[in-house]
Formats: C-alpha cells, structure tokens, sequence
C-alpha cells in the first residue's frame, strides 16, 4: 500500500475516508450547502451540515444522499471530489489507490461514474467493496474462516444485515431503515402528542441526547423549541426519555424484525454459529443506548456493538488495501485508469 492509499465510507449521512498509517482522517457530515438560484455550492462538509434548518432564504442545506440512495448525483460527485481532494491534497508522480464503500441503492451507471470522478480527484485506481464485508473486517471479525459471523451495519438511511462465512454473504439484506428513520418517528411523536413541530436536527440530538432502546432506569430530561401547530408559535417544552423510548418503538421493531428474518433465512449451521458467538453491530445507529440490550432480549441471541462502530465500514476499506493478500479476494472490480 502506498502511503496515500485511501479507504473510503461513502454513507448517506457522514463521508469517513481512512489514509494508511494515520486512520480515518476525514469525518464529515454529508452535506451541501448552496446558492438557490445559482446552485453553486457554498460550504461542503461540517460547515454545510452547520446551516441545516439555519439557512437564508437564498441558500439551502442539503444530503445529496437520501435512503442509501442517490438524490442528486452532480452534488455526491461535488462533495466526494472535495474530501478526497482535502485527504490526500495533489500528487505530482504518484497516484493513491482507493477501496470504497457505496450505499447499496447506488446502480451500476453511478458506481461507474463515481470511479471516474475518483480518478479526476487524483486517484489511480478504485476498487470496491461490499458494506458488509467492509463492516465486519473493520469490527475485527474473522470472516474467512468457515464459521458464521453476523453483521448489522445500522447507518442513517439503511441498515445491512449478514451472514459472512468465508468471506463470502450467506445472506445479505439492506432495508431502508436507519437512524433518519428514528428521527423522522420522533418528529411524528411529538407532532401527534403535543402538536409540537421540531426539525430533523433537534429529533436527531434527542435520540442522542436522551434516546434509548431499552426503558432507562432513571428518567432524563430535555427541553426543546419547536413550533405550536395551533398557536403558529415557537414554544418550549421539557421531553423525557420515556417518551423518546415511546416514540422509537416503531423503527426499533422493525429493526429487530429486520435481523430475525435474516436469522430466518441463514442455513442452520451457520445461525447455530451466530447463536454461538453473537451478533455484532456496526454504524452510526448502533449507539443508541441498550440496543444491543433490546437485540438479544428480543431474539434470545447475544448481540454486542463493535469498538468504534460508525468508523468500521472506513477502517474495514482501510485494512483491505493494506492486506490485499488477506482480503483483496472480495474486492470488486472498478474500473482501472491508466
Ligand atoms: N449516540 C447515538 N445514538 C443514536 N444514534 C446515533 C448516535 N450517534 C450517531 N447516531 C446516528 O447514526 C447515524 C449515522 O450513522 P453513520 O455515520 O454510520 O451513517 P451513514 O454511514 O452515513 O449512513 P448509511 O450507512 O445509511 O449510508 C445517524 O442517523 C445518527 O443520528
Ligand atoms: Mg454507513
């Protein structure tokens, strides 16, 4: 691996590119600010992320990627160009190579697009790699050994669900279910029960902030502004976990029906390995306290979130280029330039 080597996390919600010997560099909000009329892009990154619901009438705050998939291909392509360029700066003589991790919504024309635009940004060749696969070598599971291993890599527009052994997917799911989805039921939440609107930003720091898949021991509180449907007026209110529990039930069942179905359709040896060493999550989305706690309640297996999970899909791209021997096999093919 050369020294600028990169690996990269293209999630909907952070872009996270890993560089050899440094770990992952860049860890960036996925947003766009720009000019209205012009569209011509004002702030990328965490400046951009900064303004969401805050802009002027002239300028918006946007996710070029939405639900794993691709909302506005000319800003993804805008925004990827500037990190990569910001991480490994200009190289004369020597061009880095690049593993990359797409959302699963991504088709074959934007995959072939997104390779070229990689090459514009200095990079000589790209390669890709399964989210999955790039989660569980990140999360430090074994995946090529004759054993099954499952992976839940919870992001903000999708979460992936697998069974790896031998490297391989036994079984492999994406739904469009992820920590946006949370958000959205908290906004749903607090609309029905206290006729209260607040913006994505304010439910995603409440799931944060007091948010929990199991019922918390000892109450939090929080106070937040949002807007008074009947009033049309801004207004304070004080909002305890147990109604930020109350209002992640939905998406939270969902996600456990997610892995049972997938536990449902892993051949039997392998779930007999699962029910064994556990399951294992990854992104973002798995730090929501007492997830995993809800995880094996539910289904009566042994769940644990990895160390450091939103980086492992980064570090799992990472460790490929710098173990090709080992992991190089599960790559697959970008297109080569030069
Ligand atoms: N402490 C936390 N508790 C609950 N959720 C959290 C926490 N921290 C971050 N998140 C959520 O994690 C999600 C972002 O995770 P991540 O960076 O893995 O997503 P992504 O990779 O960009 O998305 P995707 O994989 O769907 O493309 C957001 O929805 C965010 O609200
Ligand atoms: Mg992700």
């Amino acid at each position: 691996m050369a020294a600028e080597d990169i690996g990269i996390d293209l999630g909907t919600s952070n872009v996270l590119i890993y560089e050899r010997g440094k770990g992952v560099t860049c860890n960036e909000p996925a947003v766009v600010a720009l000019e209205r009329e012009s569209r011509s892009i004002r702030a990328i990154g965490e400046e951009a992320y900064k303004m969401i619901g805050r802009t002027p009438a002239n300028i918006v705050a946007m996710r070029p990627l939405r639900d794993g998939m691709v909302a506005d291909f000319e800003l993804t392509s805008s925004m990827l160009h500037y990190f990569v360029v910001q991480t490994i700066g200009k190289h004369m003589f020597s061009r880095p190579r690049a593993v990359l991790s797409l959302p699963s919504g991504i088709n074959e024309m934007e995959k072939r697009s997104i390779t070229a635009i990689m090459f514009e940004a200095g990079v000589r060749r790209t390669q890709l790699l399964d989210r999955p696969v790039a989660a569980a070598i990140g999360a430090g599971l074994n995946i090529n050994d004759a054993y099954g291993s499952m992976i839940v890599d919870i992001g903000a527009g999708m979460t992936d669900v697998a069974v790896l052994s031998l490297g391989r997917m036994a079984v492999s799911r994406a739904h469009k279910l992820g920590g946006d989805h949370f958000d959205e039921a908290i906004i749903r939440y607090l609309r029905r029960k206290h006729n209260l609107l607040i913006g994505e930003r304010t439910a995603e720091e409440l799931k944060i902030n007091i948010g929990s898949a199991m019922p918390r021991s000892e109450q939090l509180y929080t106070e937040v502004t949002g807007r008074n449907l009947i009033s049309g007026l801004p207004k304070l209110m004080r909002i305890t976990s147990d109604e930020i529990h109350e209002a992640i039930d939905e998406p939270l069942t969902a996600l456990i029906e997610a892995i049972h179905g997938a536990l449902e359709e892993t051949p039997a040896e392998l779930a007999a390995d699962v029910f064994d060493s556990g399951i294992v999550l990854s992104g973002g989305g798995a730090q929501l306290p007492g997830l995993s706690e809800a995880i094996s309640t539910a289904l009566n297996v042994n769940c644990r979130v990895a160390d450091h999970p939103q980086t492992c899909v980064a570090v799992g791209c990472g460790l490929t280029l710098e173990n090709m021997s080992e992991f190089g096999r599960y790559l697959n093919d970008g297109r080569k330039h030069n």
